[in-house]
């Protein structure tokens, strides 16, 4: 009888997408059918209109202001340069006499972006020069264009190729009313080829009618990055971690939507849009943010991306018979909105990141548990459902920290309710699992049913909460609930009204150790265009849903967050796993790819997708374990959680129409080597912590290309099955079927990688063959790291919280290495106010040190530490003696393996808070 309750979501949700088994393209935009992105990709190259009037040249503090003119349409623009805190540069385009406002981002930056002193150098009758510190701004009047340096490096140059675009907001030239008898009269040229287009003031996509009352608005501009090979970034796409030049394809694009059954290598849109972009070649690394939440569209040419030609071009270029390969280009093109764009000079990885990262946020420390195991279906049906499952992981001795709940716990698809058939004592629920140190992740999408009654519904409807049509009337679409309407979290009253949802008063059955998933944002409307929003649905303050759709999510995202936070005043830290993003979500949630498919080459590409949105400030990602969608064999599931063990966010999820899948639902080795997977995420939950803890101190991505550790390799530039974690683990996961061998490079001309299952030394630089059995999981540790861990096997990370440390030491050529440790309570905002241990280790031979970083801080952990491994040790000691203050001074037991040069100190014993000495005699 319960089972029929979710036939009928299955049924309309098979009947809205229609296609089963491969993404539904018609259901998508190409750049063809989108008005603005065909205007762009229309303009030619060489031909820009736009001038630079110097006289008009205005000095500020930290910025110039020019006017800039489109020759041909005399409409004058408002150019500002500002110089940035940190060297670089944002540069602000906007009409300098609009006929209406255009949209300025809110809520994705950190704040408003420090600004430093700018300097005019040089004036000619041609340019300006700027300087911001060692870096420099070079403006161009005619043909207008901007230069910008690191030092003496060209880093990118701004409109090189002619194509800026700024399409200013006009008076729709009505066609004039015929009188009966008379000639028509032909309506007055176009002002410009925006007004030619004929989807300039209205366009139809399949049965769906934008009005476009404001006509043709967008804005486009091109970007050189003349010392870039690749460039990465802007996800989210189901694509290649390099950006593939797309002068045979449509551009990348950038529009939140549910897609279902995506179709892997291709730019089409997915759920995230995150428009920064890091271009990277030997020499140079620089990054754009393009600042603006309209849809958008990125067209990528030049640098190496044109394989063989670029290839041959070079050659010809150096062996001085051709001219030099064309630059990396990326042109971006919004339909709405502003210029808006942080211009990031670099000059390596690490300054884009981290300056970036000072613009956007960072992801704050998440509450321990959250880096653990996550146990997730759609959906465990009731309370039996979810005991039953919790004890399978006891009985099969396999730890996880979160089981989680889909959409079939609510009450008819209503948030903030409980099927009450299904789960009578959800509160009895949530507090035996926290018993065991587990935590629950409950659902709540932002569309709300339209049901009279439903107190959500009621309330937003009374208060005007919801996001309007055209016409001024709640707009209603089709979603999980049936007819549904969505709050306009743009609204600060509806992001305060939602926040007070999650008390634990407003949403009964929930604890502190309920934490949220925020699905749907994108928002997905399934009778939608493009199974979304339509653009002309306007949001408080009169922004039309065009202007702000990429940002729908991230409003979404900041009320849960506010609202878990308010929930324990202030106390705890929320976990919150969003599936739209953009820029700035990093500051509230987790990300997870989305509705992926069983299938090897979706195992595949979980790496190039975690890996770009890493890039892109957004740490802390992860793809549905075993694919969401159809049913992984055995060998495809343990290969996915032994990748999943090694991307930030682990969880498994599935589709309602799957076969059960949790670990033991296959043989008895299956589940021993999930068990095995899920065991490796454990031991190394110390690293996981202390990486996070880094990122939210440096905004550095966790996990990383390999040639983002290593930014001269150009080997490495388009490696993408294979990452690394911080400078510390390198991962080459089993992505294929059958494989007994992989193939791993080993970047470093003078690195050392050992492997962390045999303890020993495996390899130096160069490409090396790993044999990989069903338990091989090939990851290799840098020389010269330090790594902390916990080999206890517990029930979930909270009971493991006392349990004593191993460090892990891989020692380089010179015999060195070093490494850090951060601990702290794992759930309150606590060590912000000092609560925290923060260790750096130093080993080199004859002593290894550990100290505190910051001696302020403390925190009063019960841990000890265990064990030392040392791998790599050429010579056993003689003697190794502790010295620390509560231990005072004493010898301590070793043993020494001289096959393996392993060197493995027994129970060190000294409280992990501590500082201490040893020495090797
Ligand atoms: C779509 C999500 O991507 C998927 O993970 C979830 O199970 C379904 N919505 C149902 O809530």
């Amino acid at each position: 009888m319960r089972k029929l309750c979710y036939i009928p979501v299955v049924a309309i949700w098979i009947a809205i997408f229609s296609v089963v088994g491969g993404v539904d393209r018609n259901n998508f935009k190409t750049c063809d059918q989108s008005s603005f992105c065909r205007r762009y990709r229309a303009m030619k190259k060489g031909e820009s209109p736009y001038q630079l009037l110097l006289n008009t040249l205005k000095e500020g503090e930290s910025d110039l202001q020019v006017s800039l003119i489109n020759i041909k349409n005399v409409v004058h623009f408002n150019l500002k340069l500002t110089a940035l805190e940190n060297f670089d540069f944002r540069l602000e385009i906007d009409e300098a006499q609009p006929i209406k406002q255009r949209y300025r981002v809110d809520y994705a930056l950190k704040g408003e972006p420090a600004t430093r002193k700018l300097v005019v150098t040089e004036r000619t009758s041609e340019s300006i020069t700027v300087t911001n510190g060692h870096n420099k701004a070079v403006l161009h009047a005619s043909p207008f264009k901007i230069d910008l340096y690191n030092g003496k490096t060209l880093m990118m140059s701004l409109n090189a190729q002619g194509l800026l675009k700024f399409e200013h907001y006009r008076q729709k030239t009505e066609k004039p009313a015929v009188p009966e008898g008379e000639e028509a009269v032909e309506p007055p040229a176009p002002v410009d080829e925006a007004e030619a287009d004929i989807g300039a003031w209205e366009e139809n996509y399949k049965s769906h009618h934008d009005a476009k009352p404001h006509g043709p608005s967008a804005v486009g501009l091109d970007f050189s990055f003349p010392n870039a090979d690749y460039a990465y970034g802007i996800p989210e796409h189901a694509d290649s971690l390099a950006l593939k030049a797309t002068t045979a394809t449509d551009p990348y694009r950038l529009y939140n939507l549910d897609v279902f059954e995506y179709e892997l290598n291709n730019g089409m849109a997915l759920y995230g849009s995150i428009p920064f972009l890091i271009a990277h070649g030997v020499e140079a690394t620089a990054g754009v943010l393009w600042l603006n939440a309209a849809e958008t569209w990125v067209d990528i040419e030049g640098g190496a991306h044109k394989g063989s030609n670029v290839v041959s071009s070079i050659v010809n270029f150096v062996s001085g018979s051709g001219t030099p390969p064309p630059p990396l280009e990326a042109r971006f093109v919004s339909e709405s909105g502003m210029i808006d764009a942080f211009l990031f000079l670099g000059p390596n990885p690490e300054t884009v990141s981290k300056n970036y990262a000072e613009i956007s946020g960072v992801t704050p420390l998440p509450p321990l548990f959250s880096l653990g195991y996550h146990q997730c279906r759609w959906n465990y049906n009731d309370e039996d459902d979810v005991k039953s499952v919790d004890a399978g992981f006891d009985q099969h001795d396999i730890p996880y920290d979160v089981i989680w709940l889909d959409i079939e716990y609510t009450e008819g698809k209503k948030y903030f309710t409980w099927d009450k058939i299904k789960f009578p004592h959800a509160d009895d629920m949530m507090k035996n699992l926290s018993l065991k140190g587990h935590h629950m992740v409950v659902i709540i999408d932002p569309h709300i049913k339209r049901e009279g009654g439903y107190y959500v519904h009621e309330d937003a409807t009374s208060n005007g909460l919801y996001v309007k049509n055209k016409d001024g009337n709640d707009y209603e679409g089709w979603c999980w609930p049936g007819s549904s309407s969505y709050l306009d979290f743009f609204n600060p009253v509806v992001r305060d009204y939602y926040a007070s949802k999650y008390s634990l008063d407003n949403f009964w059955g929930t604890t502190l150790d309920t934490h949220i998933w925020n699905d749907m944002n994108e928002p997905s409307v399934f009778n939608g265009p493009e199974v979304t929003m339509p653009k002309d649905c306007v949001h408080y303050g009169g922004w039309e849903h065009r202007d702000v759709h990429n940002l729908y999510g991230l409003t979404h995202i900041m009320s849960t967050f506010d609202g878990l936070l308010k929930r324990s005043q202030g106390k705890l830290r929320p976990f919150i796993l969003t599936r739209s993003v953009f820029i700035g979500s990093q500051r509230y949630a987790a990300v997870w790819t989305g509705d992926n498919m069983a299938e090897w080459e979706h195992l595949q590409a979980s790496i190039p997708m975690c890996l770009s949105i890493s890039l892109a400030g957004m740490p802390f990602c992860g793809a549905d374990i075993g694919g969401f969608f159809k049913n992984p064999d055995s060998e495809l599931f343990y290969r996915w959680y032994q990748i999943g063990a090694f991307l930030p966010f682990m969880r498994a999820h599935s589709h309602i129409d799957t076969k059960r899948r949790e670990p033991w639902a296959y043989d008895p080795e299956t589940t021993s080597l999930v068990r095995s997977a899920v065991r490796r995420r454990y031991e190394y939950l110390p690293l996981w912590y202390t990486l996070f803890r880094h990122h939210e101190v440096d905004g550095l991505p966790i996990m990383r290309p390999i040639w983002y550790n290593y930014p001269k390799d150009k080997s490495a530039f388009t490696i993408e099955d294979e990452f690394m974690l911080g400078k510390e683990l390198l991962v080459h996961p089993v992505t294929k079927s059958g494989l007994t061998e992989v193939s791993v490079y080993f970047p470093g001309e003078k690195d050392l990688w050992y492997d962390i299952d045999e303890l020993e030394l495996f390899s130096g630089h160069g490409t090396k063959t790993v044999q990989t059995p069903k338990e091989k999981i090939p990851v290799y540790q840098r020389g010269g790291t330090i790594i902390p861990k916990k080999m206890r096997i517990r029930r979930s990370s909270a009971l493991a919280k006392d349990d004593p440390y191993t460090l892990q030491i891989a020692l380089n050529a010179d015999g060195l290495a070093s490494g850090s440790l951060y601990l702290d309570d794992g759930e309150t905002y606590e060590y912000q106010k000092g609560q925290y241990v923060s260790l750096v280790y130093h080993y080199d031979g004859t002593t290894m040190v550990s100290q505190l970083v910051d001696k302020e801080a403390s925190f009063a952990s019960k841990s000890w530490l265990e064990r030392i491994i040392v791998m790599g040790v050429r010579k056993a000691p003689g003697r190794i003696v502790l010295k620390s203050q509560s231990v005072g001074e004493q010898e301590i037991e070793f043993a020494f393996n001289p096959n393996k040069h392993l060197l493995v100190i027994r129970k060190p014993a000294v409280p992990i808070a501590e500082e201490w000495k040893l020495f090797f005699h």
